[in-house]
């Protein structure tokens, strides 16, 4: 187990960030590719663990790849109907989405295979996806009716339904759409709200006929995909750290290079503004399915801002680093009904509130509804990752706000999405000492 502790940096930070792969897109460029006919190629892939567990399940399947380097793919796709049994069960660590698009998969495939994941992992809801592949005519067994992993799945016959989503869920969408993909007849899924609608993005850049109609998606099965190669667009959901250390260190500015540009995931950006922040975009470029842009932030007090229910799917993976940018704004930020954060690879409401809390921060939690008052002055203090990346790189930047010294503990998690997490805190000169001795 890895503690690392922090300070206040003691001049403003800038420079020029270019972000690793965006981690939703680095998961779809390999299972399309892998389902693909054809060769394709990706540079800029995330080297997460979370992506290379997708990537060794397609592997175990049969499926070739090449990786000249860490962050570029070469996939041999084979079709649709290419896959073949795994020796093995298939061990998918922390990676819910990991689990959930390959369940969608498996689900049109012939064989049987066991899921398995980490205990966070396997503390988290599947049957969100399970009881419509279920419908669908896949069979599937798990702890608590197949909600709960280890998961065994034996793909069969498939037939299309309509899906009428309870939660705006990317993962569910996802699942259903593929596995649709190899039904006989339509697959149609609608959602309450707008997820991130990559999946879509991804499966028409390759080929794949959709009909969209406001919330409802739909594929007709039996559609092959073909080829494509791209680079993947940086990050959002990693940027958004160095949004927020941008913003709290006085004086700072950062240029954030070809960051993922798209209406689903920049909710981040528009609460930034309702609190005051100015975003000025200097180019927008675009490679493949998404687009990417250049845009400087630079630090500013802020005011209290609110995230409405509405607003929660386009900032869902940003509302633990939203919380420490609430405890330095002026008066009480709302973050309305974000029950999805009690589901994520921890229940970050809770890491959240105790972490901040050990800080000094005014926070209040209704329900699933976060009050936060600011600006609250923080003091160092010793918090726990709860064992999730993003609690985790949220209470480090909280500690370049505080005064004195906070260690963060247990923080390797960080590697399941932002492997060069650190060295870009060093290249900003961000006082942080990693493997200290801390009994
Ligand atoms: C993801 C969707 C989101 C997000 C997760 C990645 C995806 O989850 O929190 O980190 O790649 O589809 P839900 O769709 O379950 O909210």
């Amino acid at each position: 187990m890895q503690n690392v502790r922090i300070k206040k940096p003691e001049r403003a930070v800038s420079g020029e960030l270019f972000f690793p792969g965006d981690k939703s897109l680095s998961h779809r460029a390999i299972i399309l590719a892998a389902l693909a006919k054809g060769v394709s190629s990706f540079t800029n892939v995330l080297p997460a663990e979370d992506c290379v567990r997708t990537r060794e399940a397609f592997r175990a399947m049969g499926v070739e790849m090449e990786t000249p380097s860490p962050t570029d793919l070469v996939v041999h796709g084979r079709g649709l109907h290419s896959l073949r049994e795994p020796q093995g069960e298939l061990s998918l660590g922390n990676s819910g989405t990991s689990m959930r698009l390959l369940l969608g998969v498996l689900a049109g495939n012939p064989f049987q295979v066991t899921l398995t994941g980490d205990p966070s992992l396997s503390s988290r809801p599947m049957r969100r996806v399970t009881d419509y592949l279920r419908q669908m005519g896949a069979s599937v067994e798990g702890r608590d009716n197949a909600n709960y992993a280890p998961l065994t799945i034996r793909g069969g016959k498939l037939k299309g339904i309509d899906a009428l989503l309870p939660i705006a869920s990317a993962q569910v969408k996802s699942a259903l759409l593929l596995a649709g993909l190899y039904a006989e007849g339509r697959t149609s899924v609608t959602e309450p709200l707008r997820s991130r609608d990559h999946t879509e993005r991804f499966l028409s850049y390759f080929g794949v006929v959709l009909k969209e109609e406001g919330l409802k998606v739909s594929v007709g099965g039996g559609q092959e995909l073909a080829a494509k190669s791209f680079e993947i667009a940086g990050d959002i959901s990693s940027a958004a750290f160095f949004m927020a250390l941008a913003l709290l260190v006085p004086g700072s500015k950062i240029l954030f290079r070809s960051v993922l540009w798209n209406p689903t995931r920049t909710g981040v950006l528009k609460i930034l503004e309702k609190g005051g922040a100015v975003i000025r975009v200097e180019a927008l470029h675009s490679d493949g399915p998404e687009q990417t842009a250049d845009f400087t932030i630079e630090a500013k007090p802020l005011r209290a801002f609110e995230v409405t229910k509405e607003e929660i799917p386009s900032v869902i993976d940003e509302l633990p680093i939203l919380m420490v940018l609430a405890t330095q704004a002026k008066g009480t930020s709302v973050i309305h009904e974000a029950s999805e954060l009690r589901v994520k690879e921890t229940d970050r409401i809770v890491s959240m509130a105790a972490g901040l809390s050990e800080m000094g921060a005014k926070v209040e939690v209704k329900g699933d509804t976060i009050m936060v008052q600011g600006p609250a002055s923080l003091h160092g203090a010793r918090v726990s990752s709860f064992k999730d990346h993003r609690t985790a790189m949220s209470l480090l930047v909280a500690g370049t706000a505080a005064e004195g010294e906070t260690v963060v503990e247990d923080v390797d998690c960080i590697n399941t999405s932002f492997p060069s997490f650190f060295e870009l805190l060093g290249d900003l000169r961000i006082p942080y000492e990693l493997n200290f001795y801390s009994p």
